[in-house]
């Protein structure tokens, strides 16, 4: 056979899609049998597929359209016999069948090439092995298919591969038969029971380490769990499993959800753009969220582990068992399934620690997505590229809406809810308003308002005053809400907003709430619907503090005019763990909003004395909960006070929050080193709370501490201990170091590198602390690195460490005056598209918000962007790059 043409990706100029033009489809396919013929350079799929005419549909067009890129047909048979040329239609998109029976069956055979697939969308090769990435559109790259998420379809897969380089055949469902063929190649044969989307079809060849556990689920059944690794890494699954069961638990107990297969596998691959994949039966995920021991992973990473484990997991029922109609309906499972994994995650460690983490995130990402050029709403009405859509938005806002939901109609009537929503579309494609409606039905609750968090984008604006009335002992609040204009969405309408309140004495004691309905609590859910709204509270004693948007129970941005002795009075009492936080958040937010202008300026600065003693009363304080005084002791982030700036100040707001960092370290330094040495341990760590709460809270102290040079040995002599033993407190240290102008800096690098640069997870490490460095060369530095060899721009998580983090992560840097981070990025930004244009466009993201920056920086970003669209840019790129650019 001649060698094939390869199909340059020249996909048809990039075109917009609407929720509104929905259709149900003309076609259904019911099954396919697979085969995938894996050779040394291409792959042969062959499929058998029965599709029949939709009855539903009024398309009465006689033309099966089949999604299809970068393949190679082979040969196609319509019942059996081979079509000719003019009957059918192939495009580098699309494969058009013509006059078409209404009941058929069709035998295609397609050749692709998934050795030279850098994109890692469809069937790819990570280092040694074969992996399949089908969301969203990923499936159409492997055969022809309606590659669409309503197409729910029963597969049976045959893979068929040298024995010896891919001893592991693996695909969703259950193995059904296995031989050899006359070549001794062999062969192994999977059937999933369930119908599913073709996001879901996942398979794996390769050779691994396999760790294996069991569950026995409530009603008694065994599942065997499998985990697949590089071989060499099974000491490093046990957390992963771990989490993987508590999951399974969690979800009987709090949903009544079991797993429904007689095996449950998890592949981790390398290569790996997003963070893991909930194909039925078969999770594949990146490296990163399945590897960890104490010497290589931190605490964070052990958290993400079990969060990340948990979303796949949970996507068993919130996404497989019953799914989206359509890509506009992707909030529907992500949504749905994040909330489900931080409930989980809230109740397996702390809740309110897990809130301020989830809430940081969601302030930092999705809050500037919504302010910005890229915002849409949770279901968005349009898109060009639904890769594009994977966002903050769809994912934590989406949590968040039903997070408000639960809160609104109670936690019985959401659990009532989501027994009927799973009993009810059990097996089916369905859209938001199905579960919606759900909700209405079992809770008798009109949700019609509510259902603008789904269709209004932007981040609604609460403002509240009080009044107390000292002769009625009537305490007043009254709430007004606003949202800002979004690309397309000019005006919006009043929301249905979810504010969980409380009122506290002066004595720090809680007050019973009375307005005037049966229930006296001492917290309430107010429920704003208006535009303007008042709340009254009776046989209030004296003028109380408010605690307000208790847990964060709205994603919005409220406004009240505390005064600097509430805020701190609220920092050191309120019972809420989320608001106790916040409180002393507000205040060094003001604080430093206040110096920032003292800067701008050209006034001396000083950090007020309260700020220094609040802290002191922090370290000092005798409670038990080391995890949320170490958050409470970190200031909110350069990125977050750009939030608030109508005009980022990036050398502004570094300055200032460095100047303030600084002079806590000096006044605190006693305290800091005696804190340090009370909870230092060497040696391994132990994933408890306590233990993860207490290397926190003095890792806090000794990055206060390593903002003075006297106590660089301090911070060498823990990373020289840590370094083979205990990651937390070896990156810790690393960080600070990198920061420090000290010959001990380059020591500790090198160091690192040579004990662990066979170690890809702990390289990133490596890459994304230099990446991150506030000295000035850091631009030089990050150039040089990506010429290392530990840097490898194929590898997302490689590029996600080094320039992720620099573009994401270092502002000071990135956005030099000169203009040079932006040329950076822009050209890597470039190179990247042509390899991986997922993974470009989420690096391009930091220049899409020139419009937040000053006159000469706008100039300068947008300069970079218009040049990435001289050389043909993805759909990705495209999308994101002229949506910012029109903004
Ligand atoms: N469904 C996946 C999740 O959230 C997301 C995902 C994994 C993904 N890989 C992807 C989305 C590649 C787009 C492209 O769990
Ligand atoms: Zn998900």
């Amino acid at each position: 056979m001649s060698e094939p043409l390869i199909v340059e990706a020249t996909k048809s100029s990039p075109k917009t899609i609407y929720l509104k033009d929905y259709e149900i489809p003309a076609y259904l396919i019911d099954e396919i049998h697979l085969q995938f013929d894996l050779q040394e350079d291409f792959t042969y799929v062959t499929s058998h597929m029965r599709v029949r005419h939709n009855r539903q549909s009024r398309n009465l067009s006689k033309q099966l359209v089949l999604n299809g890129e970068e393949l190679i047909l082979e040969s196609i048979k319509l019942d059996g016999i081979d079509l000719t040329p003019q009957q059918y239609e192939v495009s580098d998109t699309y494969l058009i069948v013509k006059n078409v029976p209404d009941n058929f069956s069709l035998d295609i055979t397609v050749k692709i090439f998934p050795q030279k697939n850098t994109a890692l969308s469809g069937l790819y090769r990570s280092q040694n092995t074969y992996c399949t990435q089908c969301e969203a559109e990923g499936f159409r790259r492997i055969t022809y298919f309606i590659d669409q998420p309503d197409i729910l379809t029963r597969f049976t897969t045959t893979i068929i591969a040298d024995p010896k380089q891919f001893p592991y055949l693996l695909s969703n469902g259950n193995p059904i038969g296995e031989g050899f063929t006359e070549e001794r190649r062999h062969w192994v044969k999977w059937e999933d029971p369930f119908r599913k989307p073709s996001y879901l079809f996942a398979l794996v060849a390769g050779d691994f380490d396999v760790v294996s556990d069991t569950f026995i689920t409530q009603s008694e059944q065994e599942i065997a769990i499998k985990v697949y690794v590089e071989k060499g890494y099974a000491d490093q699954v046990s957390h992963a499993i771990f989490s993987l069961k508590e999951a399974m638990r969690w979800d009987e107990k709090v949903y009544g959800r079991e797993y429904d297969l007689d095996i449950y596998m998890i592949v981790a691959i390398g290569d790996f753009n997003m963070g893991a994949m909930e194909n039925k039966g078969l999770n594949i995920f990146n490296t990163k969220y399945v590897l960890a021991k104490p010497e290589t992973a931190t605490d964070e990473d052990y958290m993400h582990i079990t969060s990340v484990v948990g979303h796949e997991y949970f996507h068993n029922w919130s996404g497989n068992r019953v799914t989206c109609r359509d890509w506009f309906q992707l909030s529907l499972k992500e949504g749905l399934t994040i909330f489900r994994d931080q409930s989980f995650s809230e109740d397996l460690f702390s809740p309110g620690v897990i809130r301020i983490q989830e809430v940081r995130a969601l302030r930092e990402t999705q809050f500037s997505e919504d302010a910005g050029p890229l915002a849409h709403p949770v279901r968005p009405d349009s898109y060009i590229e639904i890769n594009n859509f994977y966002t903050s938005t769809v994912y934590n806002k989406g949590a968040e809406v039903h997070r408000m939901l639960k809160a609104i109609v109670g936690p019985v009537y959401f659990r009532k809810g989501m027994d009927l929503y799973f009993a009810r579309h059990d097996g089916q494609a369905v859209t938001i308003e199905d579960y919606i409606k759900t909700m209405e039905d079992v809770s008798g609750i009109d949700l019609n308002q509510f259902r603008l968090w789904y269709s209004q984008a932007g981040t609604p604006l609460v403002t509240i005053a009080d009044d107390y009335d000292t002769a009625q002992q009537v305490y007043t609040l009254t709430i007004n809400q606003s949202c800002p204009a979004t690309p397309g969405q000019s005006d919006k309408e009043p929301m249905l907003i979810p504010i969980r309140m409380s009122l506290f004495d002066h004595a720090g004691k809680e007050i019973l709430l009375d307005t005037g309905d049966d229930q006296i609590e001492v917290e309430k859910v107010l429920k704003l619907s208006k535009a303007s709204q008042s709340f009254q509270f009776k046989n209030v004693p004296s003028r109380p503090i408010p605690s307000l948007l208790r847990n964060f129970s709205a994603p919005v941005v409220l406004n009240y005019p505390y005064a600097d002795e509430d805020l701190l009075f609220l920092f050191k009492f309120d019972t809420d763990p989320f608001n106790r936080y916040e409180a002393g958040q507000k205040y060094m937010l003001r604080v430093m909003q206040n110096l920032i202008r003292d800067v701008q300026q050209q006034n001396a600065l000083e950090v007020p004395r309260a700020l220094i003693e609040a802290m002191q009363q922090l370290i000092q304080e005798n409670k038990k909960d080391y995890f949320l005084l170490s958050e409470m002791l970190t200031l909110p982030s350069e990125k977050y006070i750009g939030e608030q700036m109508q005009t980022v100040d990036v050398v502004a707001i570094h300055q200032v929050r460095e100047y303030v960092l600084k002079t806590i370290a000096e006044q605190l330094q006693d305290q800091f080193l005696a804190t340090y040495k009370m909870f230092h341990k060497e040696g391994q760590s132990d994933f408890t709370l306590e233990e993860m709460g207490k290397r926190q809270f003095k890792n806090r102290c000794l990055a206060y501490l390593a903002l003075l040079p006297a106590h660089a040995e301090l911070v060498m002599q823990q990373f020289t201990d840590a370094l083979e033993v205990n990651m937390t407190d070896t990156q810790a240290a690393l960080t600070a170091l990198t920061s420090m102008q000290s010959p001990l800096r380059e020591q500790a690098l090198d160091q690192f590198y040579d004990t662990w640069k066979h170690d890809a997870l702990v390289v990133d490490k490596w890459l994304g602390v230099q990446a991150g460095t506030k000295l000035p060369n850091a631009l030089q530095q990050v150039k040089k690195l990506t010429r290392h060899p530990a840097f490898d721009i194929k590898n997302p998580n490689k590029v996600y460490a080094l320039i992720g983090t620099f573009g994401y992560r270092n502002a000071i840097h990135f956005h030099a005056e000169n203009g040079e981070g932006y040329a950076f990025l822009r050209d890597i930004v470039h190179q990247l598209d042509k390899i991986n244009p997922q993974v470009a466009a989420r690096m391009v993201k930091p220049l899409t918000m020139w419009k937040r920056y000053d006159k000469d920086r706008q100039v300068l970003m947008r300069n970079q962007l218009e040049l990435l669209l001289t050389d043909k840019p993805s759909s990705d790129l495209y999308e994101l790059v002229t949506k910012s650019l029109e903004f």
